[in-house]
């Protein structure tokens, strides 16, 4: 989490002395304000009164937070007029007009007159200092005068970022000049109305940043914004008004948007446990971000490298300084359009930002369609898009001039449709849009060559199974201890210890009741302390599923091998008559689903804690897919099998159970020991087939159930037939995925962390299996912030139906191909 302390004022000022004088939030012609005493609005949130910055000894007349212990100034009245000494006064005279002087009445700043009987100044609760006439309490709407016209470099919830078209009026923020003079500074935030309204960051003269329009939901260039859920953003836009604000539906939530003196604009959000401002979203971010990087209908890519492209059906303009990775010249056309023919069409650019909208001409009443044909129709529109994206796309911009400023997002772009000549639609994705044959064609061959390659798969994995099956008859028969064959037993032979029973009867008190530590799919646990001290935990298999002692040993032996700090350490075994046990390191920490899904125990993981929880599963599992040497699949991914060490890393146990419990079983006990409702992937709890990509699945589903905190089975109330995964993809659609983040986190996280874990959870839980990353993409995606995530489809049940068959073992049949999939995988490398 990244915390930029605020400015770090201290108070040079002698309020203290005052501080037993009344707390008053009005400010009358009889009872001024000298300096030294303050306004407190009446629900205590904020104070006004003389202050003096770091570094100064300039008295100004500011408003700061009460309830923030450091201090905030959020407005500044005069901001260029400071008083020289600490005699100064704030008075609203008889005319009404809000004066600040020094101890020889020197007038230094005040606020035009106005024509009240009784003329009052009162401190609003919101932060506004409003002049009106002296009734019960001021009401804004009716002010002569109020702060909220006149923003210093903060915008506080309710305030209004934007035009009165009726008086002229333009609130824009701007920063202060330094840290010590908060007189104007040469950054600016301020909204030009002109075509389609957009927000712009200022330097001096020159424009540096956009937001973008705003496209219904939110403003173009701000896509995190769709994620803000505790925020309620408004825009509106009518012949009175022109204007941005924001508002917080909690009101305990301090929250605040500025432009600081480096030309960046920041929103924070106190902590009060940590008596800090986070830093929640700033702008400027990347280098796309800096106005048209790439120029007119070049496109910009962060994630691409170099950043800059030229649009479909556009060349460098300069390919001189193009090479040389400068792309402000932009691009131009490779073919003019040809309007009078009707031959022109569009392509889409998905995920945009959209170009600089300053020329743009807006029609909210056109539907996409009607802005198509509008755009063809003239013969100098370039491109157009939805102007408004709320309800599946309405209203109508269009562009006439160069595109510029296009970016490119991973996710809450929206689409932009591009002019092009009939020759450059299909030219660089040489792909047939046209007619429909061709795609029936491509459509057939791809089935039919799909339906071949499995058929050749299936021969070739039976094949190859019989084969893997044969050999490993031969070297059990051959007679290794642990050698599951001569290659395996060459590379490492260490002996795994064989526990008797006696040493397990006394560390576990025969099993007693107070030692079982819970339950699992293949047995029950104990907890366990050996003569020399060293606690053990004790999993006693089922006894009806297991395999003879050799095989087990082999099994076991190849298990203990696998080492990964992420996995639970395999310390031995013990085998007696009927009985198999497995002994592990005892870990204190239990599980996770402990922590998960307990209110009082989950608030004791922060989001760091919970980061590394899901980092360490995600590299215990990529290494039991593909770093060790026997590919394992777990097939029983689940909170309950992950336990915790001291330091709350996580540890997967339970992994190759499938492998110890052999593949030769019927149905029924394959079904019932492997895999856990919520966590199986469709294609195994329908079809039965398994792969890598099936323990892809419960890694997401476990994902999500670590940031929200809720498990997948559980019924939500808002329809009951959503699952977690149902719920947590409609969250994401409707752009309000930190929703699903467990309550107990607060809002104390890097909200940009928490959305890409979402993401991945989302990819990794994809109906399809053939869609999800495998845990290699996962790690990498997890751990880095550059990375590009593709957008998740639809997972799989998002409903809780029932699987078929799932508690049945009617179906001979399929358990044999069931099996057969599963054996063949399982032993592949
Ligand atoms: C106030 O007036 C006196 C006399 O005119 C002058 O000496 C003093 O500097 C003034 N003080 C301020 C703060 O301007
Ligand atoms: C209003 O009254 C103040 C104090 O009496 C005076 O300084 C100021 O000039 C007056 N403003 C107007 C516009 O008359
Ligand atoms: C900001 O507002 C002030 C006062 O309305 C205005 O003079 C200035 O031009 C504005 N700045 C920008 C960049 O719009
Ligand atoms: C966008 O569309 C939604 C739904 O049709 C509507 O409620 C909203 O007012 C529209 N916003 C604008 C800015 O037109
Ligand atoms: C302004 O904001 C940017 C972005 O958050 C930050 O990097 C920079 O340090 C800030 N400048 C100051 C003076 O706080
Ligand atoms: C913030 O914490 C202080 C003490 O640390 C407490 O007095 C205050 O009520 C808290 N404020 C909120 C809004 O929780
Ligand atoms: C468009 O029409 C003009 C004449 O009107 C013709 O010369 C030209 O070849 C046509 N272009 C295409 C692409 O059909
Ligand atoms: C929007 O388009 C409709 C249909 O073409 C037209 O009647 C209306 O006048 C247009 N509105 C504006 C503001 O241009
Ligand atoms: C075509 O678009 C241009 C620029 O957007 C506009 O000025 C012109 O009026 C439009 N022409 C027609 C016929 O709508
Ligand atoms: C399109 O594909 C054809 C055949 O593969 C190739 O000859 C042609 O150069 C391609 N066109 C472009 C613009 O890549």
């Amino acid at each position: 989490m990244r915390k930029i302390p605020h400015r770090p004022f201290l108070l040079v000022l002698s309020s203290t002395l005052f501080s037993l004088a009344i707390a008053r939030d009005t400010l009358t012609p009889a009872d001024p304000l000298p300096d030294g005493e303050t306004l407190v609005s009446a629900g205590d949130k904020f104070t006004l009164g003389f202050f003096t910055p770091p570094g100064s000894t300039n008295r100004y007349v500011g408003l700061w937070y009460n309830e923030v212990s450091v201090l905030t100034v959020v407005m500044v009245l005069n901001r260029q007029n400071p008083i020289k000494s600490s005699t100064g006064v704030l008075t609203i005279a008889s005319n009404g007009s809000l004066v600040i002087s020094d101890d020889n009445s020197t007038v230094i700043w005040s606020t035009a007159a106005t024509n009240l009987a009784n003329p009052v100044a009162q401190l609003l609760e919101t932060g506004n200092l409003v002049i009106g006439e002296a009734e019960s309490a001021v009401n804004p709407d009716k002010a002569a005068w109020q702060s909220f016209d006149h923003p210093t470099d903060t915008l506080l919830p309710g305030m209004k970022l934007g035009w009165d078209l009726r008086t002229g009026l333009n609130r824009n923020l701007t920063a202060w000049a330094s840290s010590s003079d908060p007189a104007p500074g040469p950054y600016t935030m301020a909204m030009d109305i002109q075509g389609d309204p957009q927000i712009f960051l200022w330097s001096g003269s020159t424009r540096t940043w956009r937001t973008g329009p705003w496209n219904g939901l939110r403003y173009s260039g701000i896509p995190e914004m769709q994620t803000y859920s505790m925020f309620t953003f408004a825009y509106v836009e009518n012949q009175d008004e022109i204007y941005y604000s924001f508002n917080i539906g909690d009101p305990s939530i301090i929250s605040r948007l500025i432009v600081n003196q480096t030309g960046s604009t920041q929103r924070f959000v106190w902590l009060n446990q940590t008596g800090s401002w986070n830093l929640f979203w700033f702008a400027p971010k990347d280098q796309c971000d800096s106005l048209s990087p790439c120029g007119p209908n070049g496109v910009c890519d962060p994630n691409n490298s170099p950043i800059c492209d030229c649009l479909q059906g556009f060349v460098p303009k300069s390919p001189t300084n193009w090479a040389l990775r400068d792309g402000t010249d932009g691009c131009v056309r490779k073919t003019e359009l040809d309007c009078r023919n009707r031959t022109d069409g569009f392509v889409k650019v998905a995920e945009a930002k959209l170009p600089d909208t300053s020329s743009s001409i807006v029609n909210m009443t056109l539907s996409l369609d009607d802005c198509k044909a509008k755009c063809l129709s003239n013969c100098s529109c370039v491109a157009y898009a939805s102007a408004n994206i709320s309800d599946g796309g309405t209203g109508c911009i269009t562009w006439s001039t160069g595109l510029t400023d296009l970016r490119l997002y991973t996710f809450a772009g929206q689409d932009l449709f591009v002019r092009l000549a009939a020759k450059d639609l299909v030219s660089t994705s040489n792909k047939s849009h046209s007619s429909g044959a061709p795609t029936v064609v491509i459509v057939v061959t791809v089935v039919l060559g799909t339906l071949l390659l499995t058929l050749i798969g299936c021969c070739l994995w039976r094949r190859r199974r019989r084969r893997i099956r044969k050999a490993r008859r031969e070297s059990i028969s051959y007679g290794g201890h642990y050698n599951i064959d001569a290659e395996r037993s060459r590379e490492n032979n260490v002996d795994l210890p064989l526990f008797n029973l006696e040493t397990i009867v006394e560390a576990t008190d025969d099993f007693s009741m107070e030692n079982k530590l819970g339950e699992g799919g293949f047995g029950p646990v104990y907890k366990g302390q050996l003569a020399d001290g060293k606690e053990i935990a004790v999993k006693r298999l089922a006894k009806t599923s297991v395999q003879g002692s050799d095989e087990f040993k082999n099994e076991v032996m190849l298990i203990a091998k696998l080492q990964h700090r992420n996995l639970v350490q395999l310390i031995g075994c013990c085998i007696h008559g009927e009985e198999r046990m497995l002994v592990y390191e005892y870990m204190p920490n239990r599980s996770l689903d402990a922590f998960l899904f307990d209110k009082s125990k989950g608030a004791l993981l922060d989001w760091q804690a919970l980061h590394q929880i899901i980092m360490g599963i995600a590299r215990g599992l990529l290494y039991l897919h593909q770093d060790s040497r026997f590919r394992i699949i777990h097939r029983d991914l689940k909170a309950s099998n992950i336990l915790l060490d001291k330091e709350m890393n996580p540890k997967i146990s339970d992994f190759g159970m499938a492998r110890i419990f052999g593949g030769d079983e019927t149905e029924v006990n394959t079904r019932k020991v492997v895999g856990t409702y919520g966590y199986m992937s469709p294609e195994y709890a329908m079809d039965g087939i398994f792969s890598v990509k099936s323990d892809v699945f419960s890694f997401g589903v476990l994902v999500l159930e670590i940031i929200s905190g809720k498990k997948n089975r559980g019924i939500y109330l808002s329809d009951p037939k959503l699952n977690l995964l149902g719920r947590a993809w409609s969250l994401w659609k409707d752009g309000t995925a930190l929703e699903l983040v467990n309550e107990s986190l607060g809002f104390a996280f890097p909200m940009t962390d928490v959305l890409r874990c979402i993401k991945v959870g989302l990819l990794c839980v994809q109906e399809r299996p053939e869609d999800r990353p495998t845990m290699s993409s996962v790690v990498l995606m997890l751990g880095s912030e550059s990375a590009t995530l593709p957008n998740p489809r639809q997972p799989g049940f998002v409903t809780t139906r029932v699987p078929l068959e799932m508690d049945s073992s009617s179906s001979k049949q399929d358990s044999v191909s069931i099996n057969e999939i599963s054996v063949t995988m399982f032993e592949g490398r």
